[in-house]
């Protein structure tokens, strides 16, 4: 797990026919918004005339990103790679009529990034599999026993094709509330995908079986134990692209966000959807583009730190070095009087810089006497020429690991 809780950011991608006419990925038939056959021709507009898979994968390492994770397959059962099992994929069924898998996982190891790959257990179109839509159920496993297992060879042959023509550093799934472990044959699947490829990881979406947890749009309030964990996040409301959907946040708010996740100990998983000619909409592009020279400047205080401290000592969010002898602030906003404050910290402090901008610190100690062990508050000036668009880092070196004071 040491190289994703290193990478503190991934970029997800959701791209599929529901890109074509901007509705809600798979939900959109499911739910009865609108019927299976409309929903599923929109695969005649899935062009990907104008995909770069060079140029997604720049874009992704420019915004700071160490791993990214693709739909491969979501719950529509649309298929983006070359695949010989079912019946619906990109190359058979869209004027795409190419793997769009395969460019992009080699444009992401040329950028030497991890790859992630989503598959949705679920296939909702797929004949011999259980669920159609939120109304209709083809069949129950203990029916048709036979009809299931049919479906669980589509799957697990989909499955070994993608080990074999990717191997991917994670494995992202989706969609196994509707089945047991047992169903959907969790262990064989794990041992299967890992086979030759003991450092595999898999996220928690295997009914509990996996490695780190996924929560979902919902950033964590309090700092999660030690568990590795990963908020997957969409950067307006739609993890696939919506025309209509503008409700997006700003640069500030996602780094807000990750910051939060960096200070909790997490990773932010922040979801980009391509539209169907295989263009990022500017809104996401330039999202991506804002956070990469947030995180290139602060590189120091983001890959591989450890999650802070509480916030009695700093009123913000913290990390710590590996080593816990650099604590770093993340300033959002100036106080009126320049002046961060920290507590309670018991370590003498050698020296205080902004990172990446490099400029030394000043600071007062108060309320420190010499008749307690009260390590006392400590004010650091903050000089206007320092302060950065989005969140000012302050690294704090200690004379030893930290010691806070109880
Ligand atoms: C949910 C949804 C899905 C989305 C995913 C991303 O489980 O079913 O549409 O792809 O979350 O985390």
């Amino acid at each position: 797990m040491e190289w994703f809780k290193d990478a503190k950011l991934g970029i997800f991608i959701h791209w599929g026919i529901y890109s074509v006419n901007g509705v809600l990925e798979s939900w959109s038939f499911y739910n009865g918004y609108l019927p299976h056959e409309e929903y599923i021709k929109q695969a005649e507009g899935f062009t990907a005339k104008k995909y770069d898979p060079s140029y997604w994968a720049a874009l992704i390492k420019e915004s700071g990103a160490k791993y990214s994770v693709i739909t491969t397959k979501h719950h529509d059962g649309f298929a983006l790679w070359k695949t010989n099992y079912g019946h619906f994929n990109a190359v058979q069924n869209s004027p795409a009529k190419k793997d769009l898998i395969a460019p992009f996982v080699n444009a992401l190891r040329e950028q030497d990034l991890k790859v992630g790959l989503y598959y949705s257990l679920a296939d909702w179109s797929y004949e011999d599999y259980t669920d159609f839509t939120r109304k209709n159920n083809r069949y129950s496993i203990s029916e048709d026993p036979g009809r299931w297992e049919q479906f669980e060879q589509y799957n697990l042959g989909q499955l070994r094709e993608l080990k074999k023509n990717f191997d991917p550093d994670l494995w992202w799934f989706d969609g196994d509330w509707e089945h047991t472990a047992g169903e959907w044959k969790v262990d064989e699947i794990r041992s299967l995908l890992s086979e030759g490829n003991s450092g595999v990881i898999f996220n928690s979406r295997l009914q509990g079986s996996g490695d780190y947890e996924t929560p979902e749009i919902g950033l964590p309030i309090h700092r999660p134990g030690d568990d590795y964990w990963e908020l997957a996040m969409t950067m307006n409301d739609s993890w696939g692209y919506q025309s209509n959907d503008k409700n997006y946040k700003t640069p500030q708010q996602v780094i807000d966000i990750f910051v939060d996740c960096i200070s909790k100990g997490g990773n932010l998983l922040l979801d980009i959807g391509p539209k169907a000619d295989g263009t990022i909409p500017e809104e996401q592009e330039t999202i991506l583009k804002e956070l990469g020279k947030w995180t290139s400047k602060h590189r120091e205080a983001i890959y591989g730190v450890e999650k802070g401290i509480p916030y009695d000592y700093f009123y913000g969010p913290t990390a710590l070095s590996k080593d816990s002898t650099t604590l770093f602030l993340y300033v959002r906003d100036i106080p009126k009087d320049g002046k961060i404050v920290l507590k309670g910290i018991e370590n003498k402090i050698n020296r205080i810089f902004v990172v990446g901008n490099g400029t030394i610190l000043n600071w007062e100690v108060f309320c420190k006497v010499f008749w307690s062990d009260y390590p006392g508050i400590t004010y650091i000036e903050i000089p206007e020429n320092a302060i950065d668009p989005y969140y000012t880092v302050i690294a704090v070196q200690l004379e030893g690991g930290i010691k806070l004071h109880e």
